[in-house]
């Protein structure tokens, strides 16, 4: 399939979505959220990559923000519409069943932010700077910034970042947790594509089963959280690629995983 605003490419079993609109500093107008929303979904059928990079285009930003030109444009009602389908689509990357790495290269601002905060990890370029500056439009960050932000980082962070409208620089970003890994601006893809290896090479039941366990685990009590853990083990216990991993491991041999 053919997008106008992000390219796709795949490699080595890992998929690069690249938003690529970078003279407005990869903004995302509609058409780009249901470009995006496509390939996620085109992916996920296609069972053919198991690790997903999302980054921006150009060396400035990874996303600047939703389109604020037709952020104007919205009347009341649709404003309610368009943060929820922004926000199906955050739900759509943090559920897929494949690690999702963000490789922020620049700028996260408002909905890019938010997009980055749905990533299952974060690799920073020294580049990276996070922000949810909608406050000072009169709007508020309505793809899971005001939810996603505070449970990253906690209330206290999220709050400040969201009521001064300051960035979040890649140093602060790593030590607050929202980044996982700082590097270099040149050896950014380079390092994302290596971690995204080593996790596309584990077992990928036992992939999907702990991002299901983790994603719905950590928003509900304890006690529930242990029993969708308990009922994630029961699956992968009896699968084929326990078998394997363990005869693997007994004959000091890499693993052949089939995903079931
Ligand atoms: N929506 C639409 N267009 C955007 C955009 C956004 N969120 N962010 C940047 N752009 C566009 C600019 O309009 C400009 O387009 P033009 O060349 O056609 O005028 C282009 O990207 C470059 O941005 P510019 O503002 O000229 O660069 P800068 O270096 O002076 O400033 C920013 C960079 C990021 C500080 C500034 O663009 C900005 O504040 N953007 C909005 C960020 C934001 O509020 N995001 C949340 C939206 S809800």
């Amino acid at each position: 399939m053919k997008y106008e605003n992000l390219k796709y490419e795949e490699k080595d079993g890992v998929g690069i979505l690249t938003i690529n609109r970078p003279d407005k500093l990869n903004a995302l107008n509609s058409a780009t959220i249901g470009e995006l929303s496509a390939v996620l979904n085109e992916s996920k059928s296609k069972g053919s990559i198991k690790a997903l990079i999302l980054t921006g285009a150009g060396d400035r930003a990874f996303i600047a923000g939703a389109d604020i030109g037709e952020l104007t444009k919205l009347g009341l009602g649709e404003g309610f519409d368009f943060s929820r389908n922004f926000q199906l689509v955050t739900l759509e990357l943090e559920r897929m069943n494949i690690p999702v790495i963000g490789a922020i290269n620049g700028l996260a601002l408002g909905g890019g932010c938010e997009l980055a905060l749905a990533c299952h990890v974060r690799i920073l370029s020294e580049k990276a700077k996070f922000g949810l500056p909608e406050l000072g439009l009169g709007a508020i960050p309505g793809a899971g910034g005001t939810q996603r932000l505070a449970r990253l980082i906690g209330k206290g962070r999220a709050l400040w970042t969201m009521l001064t409208g300051d960035m979040i620089g890649a140093e602060d970003a790593l030590q607050y947790g929202l980044g996982n890994m700082l590097v270099k601006p040149e050896e950014l893809m380079a390092a994302s594509l290596k971690v995204a290896g080593k996790m596309a090479s584990k077992a990928p039941l036992a992939v999907k089963m702990t991002l299901n366990a983790v994603n719905f685990g950590s928003e509900c009590h304890l006690d529930s959280g242990l029993a969708i853990e308990a009922a994630a083990m029961n699956v992968v216990i009896g699968s084929e690629d326990f078998k394997e991993g363990v005869s693997s491991f007994m004959e000091k041999r890499s693993p052949k995983f089939k995903g079931r």
